[in-house]
């Protein structure tokens, strides 16, 4: 018999608890930042120095911390079910943790891209400085997709949600499109549990919301799934 497959699409709240801040749970700020002026093209025009010190120091952070028991309750091998995660975050505590098949829709923290030929990609661990260039000499800038950028992985990640016999939605405010959207492909019989302490208001008809936090909410949406295997 086929494995059946776990879809997993998670935000910010599973990296809460590794210690990194989520977007909205700050005002509008971001680590003391207005969101526009350090994640926008716009933004980067204006000051590029500014926006390369803040993803600089989300960097940094990013290699102090570890992955968290929300993490490795997804990465842990469960016979007859495959996981695929389609995640929000820029940061690598999914992989870090185990995970096999991770797609980023909003790009990812240690990587770099040219500016002058989005098709040069760099893995990256150290600060990006103004002349740091690509091998086309273009600037290089954050691999990660901006407010009003297209989102590339976006196709790829509705066919996985459209593969789904189980979802897990976690951590996410459900405020940005278009990845608010994806749980909208799922099957409608695929059982979809939202986990998240406080979730926002979601209408579908097989939602089951676990209010809680990633660390124990993960792994009773899994025990739960594991019944129905
Ligand atoms: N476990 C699970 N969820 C948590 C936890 C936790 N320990 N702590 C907080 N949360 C929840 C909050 O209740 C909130 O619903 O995580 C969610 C975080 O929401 P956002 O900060 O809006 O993050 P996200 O939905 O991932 O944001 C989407 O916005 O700025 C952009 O591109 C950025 O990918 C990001 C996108």
């Amino acid at each position: 018999m086929r494995n059946k497959k776990l879809v997993v699409l998670s935000g910010a709240g599973i990296s809460a608890e590794s210690g990194i801040k989520t977007f909205r749970d700050a005002d509008g700020l971001w680590e003391g930042h207005d969101v526009m002026e350090v994640a926008s093209p716009e933004g980067w025009q204006k000051n590029k120095a500014l926006v390369l010190d803040f993803y600089n120091q989300r960097r940094k952070q990013l290699l102090t911390v570890s992955p968290n028991k929300g993490h490795n309750a997804l990465a842990a091998d469960i016979p007859g079910l495959e996981t695929e995660i389609i995640t929000q975050n820029v940061d690598d505590l999914h992989e870090r943790a185990g995970s096999k098949q991770v797609t980023h829709l909003h790009g990812e923290l240690l990587k770099v891209r040219s500016t002058g030929n989005p098709s040069l990609v760099y893995s990256w661990e150290k600060d990006i400085e103004i002349g740091d260039c690509c091998e086309e000499n273009h600037q290089l800038r954050p691999h990660i997709v901006w407010f009003g950028e297209a989102v590339p992985m976006l196709d790829k990640a509705i066919d996985i949600v459209q593969q789904a016999d189980f979802v897990i939605v976690v951590g996410t405010s459900l405020q940005v499109y278009p990845a608010a959207g994806l749980l909208h492909y799922a099957p409608n019989h695929a059982p979809l549990f939202y986990v998240d302490p406080k979730p926002a208001s979601v209408s579908h008809p097989s939602i089951k919301v676990i209010a809680e936090k990633a660390s124990t909410g993960i792994p009773k949406a899994l025990n739960k799934i594991k019944t129905l295997l």
